[in-house]
């Protein structure tokens, strides 16, 4: 039986302990755990808590280490320390593993190590896995959903029960859906985290945190809303990735989406991913995105994995796609501000919709991906509200058809 080194007893560890311990897992054990401190009441015995992670990592009767801690520094720290000892690694850190997926998928391929990280990506979704073994011969048009658990009870409980914003965004954090720091989740970083994660998978490209635009629904306000729900729309944070001609674009926005959506219906901390493959044609994905027992589900399929010495193909990486030139696509948005002066920064290369009044300014249009990035700094200090309407059109290309396309299938 392999012996497993658990690192961190939050939310995520003792889900996994205590599912290991309910179906009785029967070829891997946890042999330590470590915790930072030494006051908490635990539920697991005494003697096999430890206070060092460089203990387990040490301890040469350990053969797996399994990192669920929030600190993704340390996270780093943990990880590059078991694969360089040669044992297999499993993490649910998404921002870990997003700013450092180059560097850690060369170092345990150099290392002959198993490296799995499925809890980090939409919780008990198996996506990683689909993405990666599934569709490892498939080309992959585009992946978009519901990444973020936090963001989605949020929005469910504004759109479905009028709650006030904070009093939701608490509620997020009690259920243990939140970040230790929820700007992570409504400033639309985590599910970027993820969607760089996947964009390995589907396309074989390695995304930069920097170089992947998120608005996240920190800046959303009452009006955004009554405009969404007078039009029949609900708003969700979507984080979105295309593949148009072998090039790549992605991007997390708050979009609006209509009832002939999937992502209409997944609400509260449920994740959603809407897969267009080339040949398999569209999918769903659909289930719950955070909390322990979910979130453990995913490392126990990681651990079953590993056991086996199963690592991910990466089949796509072998020949990757190119990332499209940001100039070339333009997004459609709703924006909503009160300083005038926001317009000129936005740039609009067509506006489509506008309403002006004494008090604000509310104007939909066309926008390149590469001017949204230029100016998300100054959009986000001044709290602009924005909010894709779900169309874009790539300047250039042949095909922008299978996009259209694809809108008509969702329209
Ligand atoms: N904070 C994350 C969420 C946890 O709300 O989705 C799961 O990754």
């Amino acid at each position: 039986m392999k012996k497993i080194g658990l690192i961190g007893f939050g939310c995520v560890g003792q889900g996994l302990y205590l599912l290991l311990n309910s179906t009785g897992y029967e070829k891997a054990q946890i042999k330590s755990i470590a915790v930072k401190s030494k006051d908490k009441p635990r539920i697991a015995p005494n003697e096999i808590l430890r206070y060092s992670a460089d203990e387990l990592i040490d301890d040469p009767e350990i053969d797996i280490i399994i990192e669920a801690i929030d600190d993704a520094d340390a996270a780093f720290d943990i990880a590059r320390k078991t694969i360089v000892a040669g044992k297999d690694f499993i993490t649910a850190n998404k921002k870990m593993v997003a700013t450092h997926l180059e560097e850690l998928t060369a170092l345990a391929q150099l290392n002959n190590v198993v490296f799995r990280y499925e809890s980090a990506v939409c919780g008990a979704i198996p996506i990683v896995q689909t993405i990666d073994n599934y569709f490892a011969y498939e080309p992959i048009l585009s992946l978009r959903g519901i990444f973020n658990g936090t963001s989605n009870y949020i929005l469910s409980k504004i759109f479905n029960e009028k709650l006030e914003y904070r009093v939701a965004l608490k509620q997020a954090q009690d259920l243990g859906f939140a970040e230790t720091d929820p700007t992570a989740d409504v400033g639309g970083y985590d599910p970027k985290y993820k969607l760089i994660i996947l964009a390995l998978h589907a396309f074989g490209v390695y995304l930069a945190n920097e170089d992947v635009l998120n608005f996240g629904i920190d800046s959303l306000n009452k009006e955004d809303i009554d405009f969404a729900r007078e039009r029949n729309l609900k708003i969700k944070l979507v984080p979105s990735i295309y593949q148009i001609d072998g090039k790549v674009f992605g991007y997390v926005l708050p979009e609006f989406v209509s009832e002939k959506d999937n992502l209409y219906q997944v609400e509260n901390e449920f994740n959603g991913v809407n897969i267009e493959a080339g040949f398999a044609g569209a999918q769903f994905l659909y289930g719950r995105g955070a909390g322990s027992f979910p979130t453990a589900s995913a490392v126990a399929s990681d651990l079953d994995h590993v056991v086996n010495k199963r690592g991910y193909f990466y089949q796509k990486k072998i020949k990757p796609s190119t990332v499209a030139d940001d100039a070339n696509i333009l997004i459609e948005v709703y924006t909503r501000f009160t300083n005038e002066a926001i317009q000129k920064v936005l740039a609009f290369e067509n506006v489509t919709e506008g309403l002006f009044t004494e008090d604000f300014r509310q104007l939909t249009g066309y926008i390149s991906l590469k001017q949204l990035k230029n100016v998300a700094h100054i959009l986000k200090r001044e709290k602009v509200s924005i909010i894709a309407t779900g169309r874009r059109k790539l300047i250039g290309q042949k095909t922008t058809e299978k996009i259209l396309e694809q809108e008509k299938r969702r329209a």
